[in-house]
């Protein structure tokens, strides 16, 4: 069988195609993908033709540019164009979601204790400022789909009008099982709001036959887009419910057809050029074999994973196994006696950047620190190799 991770060959040369920043181990693209050069001359070839006339630009030709980018993001993602929109992150997505949902006093919106804590943030505002209930399912250990859907569904009841979803979670780095959940909240004729950020490019599904009602997500991660670029589907049967949180002209270009996205796509002068860089992004993924991507990545995370639960004597949440983990793994670090960083002041993140430029970032959940690792094309087990160095020399200080 081929070692998919002996390809230090031209073409996974990281050198090539991205400029990491030198004596940089980039181990957390999860959180903010490096763009790499392809991408980021197309981005700066369209911002150069905007500045030469902006005028031309913003009123003659870029709409159209716009949308034939949005094209091929809907071709990639297997879903109308129609039902799509750019918009800059996951988290402007699930805040243009929050403020269409009409939510009533006693309503409950069914959350659980993996999702990404700025949409739980969202969604504790529209729940209190509507007089509803987040409602928080505990979701663990992970052996089979069923430990996941049994408990949310236990959860619902006939006042859940809405339930948020992860499908790759951030923390936890785990692929819930979306299209088992999907069919069951289907049955139940409860719309589901997809938070899918990780899952662009990591994960080979439909978005047009997901059922999903909306589906949020950043394309600077696994994609590979500029930052600053992500979209919000809305499902046909949702989009007369859409409110731009902010208002702006809200008016189609000359002779375009009214449509749903009208509010959201004009809001001001802003810059199109990183959606328009988007069909590069989708090239670039591509050139290297959706599958080689996803099955290298997810090996090179396997060996960090066993090198992690090894060196930690701890488990990864999920098994090891394709249906449940991509990319990314996180690991959870040994209980110690440090006291409970402050975000982002880990003394373990702040440990492997200052003792050896590496990047990854230790998560907190379930009163647990996670060390989260990445693996994009550019990873390979020298990056490892260099991780697990500099953990046993920070054992006892850090950890
Ligand atoms: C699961 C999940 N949801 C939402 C977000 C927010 O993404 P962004 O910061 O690109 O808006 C992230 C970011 O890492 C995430 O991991």
């Amino acid at each position: 069988m081929t070692d998919l991770l002996q390809l230090n060959d031209a073409t996974h040369n990281k050198r090539n195609f991205w400029r990491i920043a030198e004596g940089v181990t980039y181990l957390n693209h999860g959180s903010f993908g490096p763009t790499p050069l392809p991408v980021q001359e197309a981005r700066q070839q369209w911002s150069q033709r905007l500045a030469a006339n902006p005028m031309n630009g913003f009123v003659r030709e870029l709409d159209h540019e716009v949308e034939l980018a949005k094209a091929a993001l809907a071709s990639f993602l297997k879903c109308s164009p129609n039902d799509l929109l750019f918009i800059e992150n996951a988290t402007t997505a699930m805040n243009v979601v929050a403020a269409s949902f009409e939510l009533r006093p006693g309503d409950e919106v069914l959350f659980n204790d993996h999702e990404y804590g700025a949409v739980r943030r969202i969604w504790e505002r529209a729940c209190t400022a509507a007089g509803a209930k987040l409602v928080t399912a505990n979701l663990r250990p992970f052996h089979d789909p069923s430990d996941i859907i049994e408990p949310l569904l236990y959860a619902v009841t006939p006042r859940t009008r809405l339930v948020i979803l992860s499908h790759v979670t951030s923390a936890t780095a785990t692929v819930f099982p979306i299209r088992e959940l999907m069919a069951e909240f289907k049955q139940r004729e409860i719309p589901v709001v997809i938070d899918g950020p990780h899952a662009i490019a990591m994960q080979d599904f439909s978005l047009g036959e997901l059922g999903a009602a909306f589906y949020c997500a950043s394309l600077h991660k696994w994609l590979c887009a500029p930052l600053g670029t992500g979209f919000l589907y809305v499902a046909p049967e949702w989009q007369s419910k859409v409110r731009a949180p902010m208002l702006s002209w809200g008016r189609p270009a000359a002779g375009r057809a009214a449509t749903w996205q009208d509010e959201l796509r004009w809001q001001g002068t802003r810059d199109p050029d990183h959606y328009l860089a988007v069909p590069t992004a989708i090239q670039f993924v591509e050139s290297f074999g959706l599958d080689h991507f996803r099955k290298r990545g997810f090996a090179l995370a396997c060996e960090a994973r066993t090198m992690l639960e090894e060196l930690f004597g701890t488990k990864a949440i999920a098994p090891a196994d394709m249906a449940w983990c991509g990319t990314m793994v996180a690991v959870p670090l040994p209980p110690s006696e440090l006291p409970l960083p402050k975000a982002d002041s880990d003394p373990l993140q702040v440990g492997l950047w200052e003792t050896a430029r590496i990047e990854a970032p230790v998560m907190f959940w379930n009163n647990t620190r996670h060390l989260r690792i990445s693996c994009h094309l550019y990873n390979d087990r020298q990056d490892l190799r260099l991780l697990e160095e500099t953990l046993k020399k920070l054992h006892g200080r850090c950890w």
